[in-house]
């Protein structure tokens, strides 16, 4: 610990000299483009941007995405205002878990491009003002990493330690598993090692072994890497499955989820369900945080961001991952919003709020897509209430009620490609046709997430603007791109791009809605779900979205948050709603969304 604390040290005394510091450096981060002080962090109220590369942009038709492709698209993504891209793994990588299995972590895999592909990148990213955040998968690396290979050759080797390696508990003369813990992908945790004679620890699939955080070698050598693309002009890291880095010393057996008949309830692979109280979450990964931090911030001069994938339970454990002194993430996923999943006022409310007043004043970071869940469109319901996807009657009325509850809240707002033109969950039909193994494994209960990742739909010619492979790219593309792609909404003043562009520009230019505070209105509607944001100058600005598909009618009082003016002047409204008069009368037709400020 004393020669790590040193060593940052040193390394940050040197990296801090100016004249040392290299373009890419320059480059870690982008200039604050918002109307907020100068001092404030540039992801402060931003809006990051989740690219997956094998779907975005492929550009020399070989069917998968690659990086020069996201280069070709940075205007538009520039125009629509994002801050910052979050990549996905682009490190060489068998692919397994297309790109969560690295096994060179300071690498580009060839089939996203070159090193020198990947600084072109960052250099025209920073020409617009957009910082690229890389993946950094912390909890596991590829079984075909170099580390793992040499970890596996014998029990006494320099990296023996690096990863979690067991002895098999013997019942009966049988070689068992050390406990039963459970792989998030299905099956056993542990997978049996010939050549060691022993068992290794693998959260996600078999091919993805778990490192062993308490060796202080590998935690040196995870912060060398972060090092590495600090220096090559990284913004910022999204850690990847932050909170499952530790696992119980004792290896105790996790309790199982009871259902209602008193029996564990058994999920899509067929295993019994277990708690995850020994393998995720554990106090220890707080240390590793700050290390990281400190680290980062040595290296990249403050400007560097962490964002953590934190599927937390709560406010109070969300609140934890910023460190007791704010000194771990500044950004860990808020999914207690945007995976509510279903239109429920008062759950939205509440938890928006505690976000609001119960992170110490720290950034929310609000998420409703990703690469792992099926996309927004999973807030139409069916007549039981299970997910509808596709373009249901109120397709885009909803798709405008997340956006506007996405950005028009006081938050950092993280989207996924494709949600601006409201692009739809599309899941292989057939199991013959998945390639994410989780699907494979897990059909037809669990399909994978094929659906949440068809390639972006650019325009209406061959491959939707996406390649020119033909039928070869490497998930098909849905039959909908002819009618939803970036080209139509274009032409298309009301189209959900339009939306998504105006509220970005919103919240960025407009005071109120880029930095005043979140006050909840109309607390006892279960309909619709209103709230007024509020600067300390008086700038004040109301929004109101439907949770129904019934019109509603809402009308506000604000003399309780010192707001004595009662005109309106509308900022952005569902097309085809009335304008309304004052805030004691607002229309709001299905789903309808109502943005305006109070004058
Ligand atoms: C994270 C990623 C997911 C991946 C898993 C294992 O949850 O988002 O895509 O499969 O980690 O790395």
């Amino acid at each position: 610990m004393k020669d790590f604390a040193s060593l940052l040290l040193l390394l940050s005394a040197f990296l801090c000299g100016a004249e040392l510091q290299t373009q890419a450096q320059q480059a870690a981060a982008p200039a604050p483009s918002s109307p907020a002080s100068t001092s404030t962090p540039w992801w402060k109220n931003a809006v990051i941007y989740e690219i997956y590369p094998r779907s975005f942009q492929d550009s020399n038709g070989d069917g998968i995405g690659d990086l020069n492709g996201i280069t070709s698209r940075l205007d538009y993504l520039q125009k629509l205002g994002v801050d910052a891209i979050w990549l996905t793994p682009i490190y060489p990588s068998p692919q397994v878990d297309f790109g969560y299995d690295i096994s060179n972590y300071e690498a580009i895999d060839a089939q996203y491009g070159t090193m020198a592909d990947f600084d072109r990148l960052v250099a025209e990213a920073r020409k617009r003002n957009i910082g690229i955040i890389m993946d950094l998968v912390l909890n596991h690396t590829s079984d075909k990493d170099p580390w793992f290979e040499q970890s596996a050759s014998s029990r006494t080797n320099p990296k023996a330690d690096w990863y979690m390696w067991r002895d098999p508990k013997m019942v009966d003369g049988q070689r068992q598993p050390p406990n039963n813990w459970i792989s998030d992908f299905g099956g056993s945790a542990w997978q049996w090692d010939p050549a060691r004679r022993q068992y290794y620890y693998h959260e996600f699939y078999v091919q993805q072994p778990d490192l062993n955080w308490s060796n202080p070698q590998v935690r040196q050598a995870m912060f060398d890497v972060a090092r590495f693309w600090i220096h090559r002009g990284a913004a910022g890291f999204r850690l990847d499955a932050i909170t499952s880095l530790f696992e119980d010393p004792q290896d105790r057996d996790e309790p199982y989820v009871l259902g209602p008949d008193g029996q564990p309830r058994i999920d899509a692979y067929g295993d019994k369900e277990v708690t995850n109280i020994y393998t995720d979450n554990l106090p220890e990964e707080h240390d590793v945080l700050r290390e990281l931090r400190q680290a980062s911030e040595a290296a990249g001069a403050h400007r560097v961001v962490l964002i953590g994938e934190t599927y937390l339970r709560s406010i109070n454990d969300l609140r934890k991952m910023y460190g007791a002194n704010n000194d771990e993430l500044q950004l860990p996923m808020d999914m207690q919003v945007g995976f509510i999943n279903r239109f429920d006022v008062a759950l939205f409310r509440q938890r928006i709020d505690e976000a609001e007043t119960g992170l110490d004043g720290d950034e929310p970071l609000f998420v409703f897509d990703n690469h792992d869940n099926p996309r927004w469109d999973r807030y139409q319901k069916d007549a039981a209430g299970a997910p509808a996807f596709g373009y249901g009657p109120h397709h885009d009325d909803i798709g405008r009620v997340i956006a506007t509850v996405l950005f028009a809240s006081h938050d950092t707002a993280m989207m996924y490609y494709g949600d601006e033109i409201g692009m739809v969950t599309t899941p292989p039909a057939r199991k013959a046709d998945v390639r994410d193994p989780i699907g494979i494994k897990g059909w037809p209960k669990e399909k994978g997430r094929d659906g949440e990742r068809t390639p972006m739909q650019w325009n209406a010619g061959p491959d939707a603007g996406f390649s020119s492979a033909g039928v070869n790219t490497w998930l098909p593309i849905p039959a909908s791109y002819k009618t939803s792609n970036v080209a139509a909404e274009e032409r298309d003043p009301e189209s959900m791009l339009h939306w998504y562009r105006q509220l970005i520009a919103l919240k960025k230019n407009d005071p109120a809605l880029h930095e005043g505070e979140e006050i909840m209105l109309n607390t006892a509607d279960d309909h619709v779900f209103s709230w007024l944001r509020k600067t300390a100058n008086g700038e004040a600005v109301i929004v109101a979205c439907n949770f129904t598909a019934q019109p509603q009618t809402v009308s506000f009082d604000l003399s309780a948050q010192g707001v004595s003016r009662t005109g309106l002047k509308t900022l952005m409204k569902t097309p085809g709603a009335p304008e309304p008069h004052s805030i004691a009368s607002v229309e709001l037709g299905p789903y309808g969304v109502y943005i305006g400020q109070v004058r």
